[in-house]
Parts: C-alpha cells; sequence; structure tokens
C-alpha cells in the first residue's frame, strides 16, 4: 500500500498541489442555431485544496432553435480527457456534449461551442411536418416545419435538468429518427447534469405560486385578495397546493397563505378545517391539492371565511386572559390584558412552529379558550403544505367563577402575569426538523 492511499484510509489528505483558479460560470439559453458556432468569456473562481477544473458543454439541437447549456468551475469530480458525446443523432432533435476536468490553472478554458458544432449537412426533406419548439414556458402552437426524410416521427416531451442548484424544465417538440419518448436514448447524467425526460403532459404541472402574510384585527370578517405573482413549474409528481391558516386571538388575527407545487399529501382534496373556536381563540385553515394546470386558483381569503360559524359578537364573560399574537416575535412582555368572550374558560399561552411551502414561521399565541383541552390544534402534524408542531403551557384555568379582574389592573402588568399566567414568563425555544 502506497504511503499517500494509507494516509487517505485514515482520513488524512496530504496536499498534494496548490489550489487551482478555474474558470467558472454557467449558461442556459434557448438560442436560434444561425448564432452557432457561439462563443464566451466567464469569470474565475479559486478553488479549495485538491478540486480540479471542470467544463461541460451541451448542445440540443432542433431545427431553427439550440438548447445550450454550459457548466464550468471547480469540482471534486475525478480528472478526465475532454469527452464528446453524442446521446441522441440527429438529423432532427440531437443532443451532444462535452466534458473535462482537468488540474491546472485555468485548464477549463474552452470558449466556443465548435467542438459540438458542424455546419447543417444538406439532408433530404420527408413529408411528415411535426411542430417544433424549445421552450422554458409553453410551446403554444408552435411553428410546423417539414422533417428530414430519415427523422419521421414527431417528438413531444419536457426535459426536466438539474445541476447542484439549478433546475430547469424545458418543454421539447420536434423530429426524430425514433418513435416514443426516448430523446435522451437512456442518458441520464452529463458531468454534474441530471437529466430525465417525460412525454405526459399531465405529469408536469403549472401552478400559481406565491406567499402571503397578512396580520390585521379584522381578518376573520373581511376578505382580503390571495393572489400569487408568479408561476412554477412543477416536478414529477408533484401537484398544485394552496394552503390558508388564519388564527385569531379577537383583538388581531393573522393570515398565512402558500400556493405553489408540492408532493401530494391527499391528491384532489380540499378541506375546510376548524382547529379551535370560537368562542376565543380561532384557528382554522384552508386546504387544497389539486392536478391541473393553475388549479390553486382561489383568488381571496372568502374560500376560508366563509365557511366559517359567524356568531353575533359574544357578549364579554368575566374571565380574563393575557392576548397576544405574535409572529417571529415572543409574546412574553407585553400581551394586553383582554376580558374574554362568554363561553371560554380558560387562557391558553403556547406556540406553533409552521414550516412549508417557501415559509418558516414561528407564531405565539395567547388567549382565551372554551375547551378543556389546552392545546389548539390536538395534535394535528400537518395543514395543507404545512408541517406544525405545536407546544403549549397546560392552560390555565382561573380560580373562582368569577375572579376580580380589576384588581389586576391595579397591580400593573407584573401583576397580572403572575395572576393569569401562573408561572413566569417562558420563552420556549423554537423547533428544529427532526
Ligand atoms: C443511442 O445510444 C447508443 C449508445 O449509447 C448509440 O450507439 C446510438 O447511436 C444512440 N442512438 C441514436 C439514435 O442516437
Ligand atoms: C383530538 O384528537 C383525538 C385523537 O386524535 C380525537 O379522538 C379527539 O376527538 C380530538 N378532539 C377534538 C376536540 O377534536
Amino acid at each position: 500500500m502506497s504511503p499517500a492511499l494509507l494516509l487517505a484510509l485514515l482520513g488524512i489528505t496530504v496536499p498534494r498541489v496548490q489550489a487551482l483558479t478555474c474558470y467558472r460560470g454557467t449558461l442556459v439559453s434557448v438560442r436560434s442555431a444561425s448564432e452557432l458556432p457561439l462563443q464566451w468569456t466567464t469569470s474565475q473562481e479559486h478553488c479549495e485544496d485538491g478540486w480540479s477544473c471542470q467544463e461541460v458543454l451541451m448542445l440540443m439541437e432542433n431545427g431553427p432553435h439550440v438548447y445550450v447549456v454550459l457548466i464550468k468551475g471547480c469540482t471534486q469530480a475525478a480528472d478526465h480527457e475532454a469527452l464528446v458525446t453524442q446521446h441522441r443523432a440527429g438529423p432532427g432533435l440531437s443532443i451532444a456534449s462535452y466534458t473535462r476536468v482537468c488540474r491546472e490553472n485555468l485548464c477549463n478554458h474552452l470558449s466556443t461551442s465548435l467542438p459540438l458544432w458542424a455546419p447543417p449537412l444538406p439532408t433530404a426533406l420527408g413529408s411528415v411536418r411535426c411542430p417544433v419548439c424549445l421552450s422554458a414556458e409553453s410551446c403554444g402552437s408552435a411553428a410546423e416545419l417539414t422533417c428530414p426524410a430519415e427523422s419521421a416521427h414527431c417528438y413531444s416531451g419536457v426535459l426536466l435538468l438539474s445541476a447542484g442548484s439549478l433546475t430547469t424544465h424545458l418543454k421539447v417538440q420536434g423530429c426524430m429518427s425514433q418513435a416514443g419518448c426516448n430523446l435522451l436514448n437512456g442518458t441520464q447524467e452529463i458531468g454534474p447534469i441530471s437529466l430525465r425526460e417525460t412525454c405526459d403532459p399531465k405529469a408536469i404541472l403549472t401552478c400559481h405560486r406565491g406567499n402571503m402574510f397578512r396580520t390585521s384585527q379584522d381578518l376573520t370578517q373581511k376578505p382580503v385578495t390571495w393572489s400569487a405573482n408568479s408561476e412554477q413549474l412543477c416536478n414529477l409528481g408533484e401537484v398544485c397546493q394552496e394552503t390558508l391558516l388564519l388564527i385569531d386571538v379577537g383583538i388581531r388575527s393573522l393570515l398565512l397563505g402558500s400556493k405553489g407545487c408540492s408532493k401530494a399529501r391527499t391528491q384532489g382534496s380540499q378541506a375546510v378545517s376548524i382547529h379551535t373556536g370560537p368562542p376565543g381563540v380561532l384557528v382554522a385553515s384552508f386546504a387544497r391539492f389539486c392536478s391541473s394546470d393553475k388549479c390553486n386558483s382561489a383568488a381571496s381569503s372568502s374560500v376560508l371565511l366563509n365557511s366559517l360559524p359567524h356568531p353575533a359578537p359574544p357578549a364579554p364573560g368575566d374571565l380574563q386572559c393575557p392576548t397576544c399574537l405574535s409572529i417571529f416575535g415572543s409574546c412574553t412582555q407585553n400581551s394586553d390584558i383582554v376580558r374574554c368572550p362568554k363561553g371560554t374558560s380558560h387562557c391558553y399561552k403556547g406556540h406553533i412552529a409552521l414550516r412549508g411551502g417557501g415559509l418558516t414561521s414561528p407564531v405565539n399565541i395567547q388567549g382565551c379558550l372554551a375547551q378543556p383541552s389546552s392545546s389548539l390544534l390536538n395534535g394535528t402534524k400537518n395543514i395543507g403544505v404545512f408541517s406544525v408542531i405545536e407546544d403549549h403551557d397546560k392552560a390555565i384555568v382561573p380560580d373562582g367563577a368569577a375572579p376580580a379582574p380589576d384588581l389586576a389592573w391595579v397591580g400593573g402588568l407584573g401583576l397580572s402575569l403572575a395572576l393569569w399566567c401562573g408561572a413566569p414568563s417562558l420563552l420556549i425555544p423554537f423547533p428544529h426538523d427532526s
């Protein structure tokens, strides 16, 4: 065994060479075939010890369009000579790649698409016409072109490409030499790029995407608009979702909304849930998972409000509780002491950690509660796309039927907290994903 290998097995790495500087850049673009061959310049980066320089160029030609993917930078991949691979031969749709990993300063210096490009050969045209399109959006009514005689099959599919944090989708229509959904001809990786394709248009949805966050006094009464300002192309197997969570403590309410793609929890479902109340703290939600394009299209919070009970404002009862609704911040110091509605019997103090759908929000809650159960969510772990964890103190049942509430005020905030919360204020840490 060589000393170097022995050291490697022991987990000790010996700096063999100095850290390299490599060209660095990413290009993902649909171009006109007439722009080829392409040329580019990129910036540089300093690598960590032992890393190499990488360059990957992928070209997908499709009649008048070319899809270009270029990735350059430092890598831990094994060194290899320049490699040109024809993954799918033309005429018509064709895919080729150039990959190289080298260990010299700025050795990933390919600056043109020439290694993968040859002037198009004259080809005899056949009689088949296909729509021809490369688009990150929708192909719509793509122009039809007459196919080369050797490529007499129309292909229509979606190419999913990911490399590190980069993920893109490309709708592809064009002429191919084979029938079926096999543009990639078995290729799944090109260097750091992972490739997948699907020809089932329903397998990939477009969904509305956007988050909403509102706090106000009257969100249980007045609907607010719930629009999403962008769209999202989902990954294979995902569906559209929209989730709206309403928390109201009487003096303040909070709405959290999320729209986007999601791995289906319960496909094709729509539900309004009232997790707690009224009277007292209200926690209610609307959640929908659906599987047609942009079906997560609820336009206002009335999808939830219309399903809530709207009793006449309850008469004030005898109970008083510290009341607070705080997102991100804590409730411990500044809670208002509020006279609770009739029908409530406990003071609640707790915290809901909420994650998912692009949101991470700890919500602190104090208020009046009707049920003897001291929980708002009763163990619920999921509300639509949100994962929720509730953490709460034992609900306080004030002694005596009618505590002398005004006395609490006399003593000021400190006394009222002591009276109604019993225990010293507690900062509940935000739970982390397990
Ligand atoms: C498909 O890939 C195989 C090897 O991976 C290659 O020999 C063949 O030519 C490819 N087919 C086409 C149509 O490009
Ligand atoms: C709370 O959950 C338990 C079991 O999950 C259920 O039996 C009970 O009815 C629920 N309570 C309320 C108030 O929904």
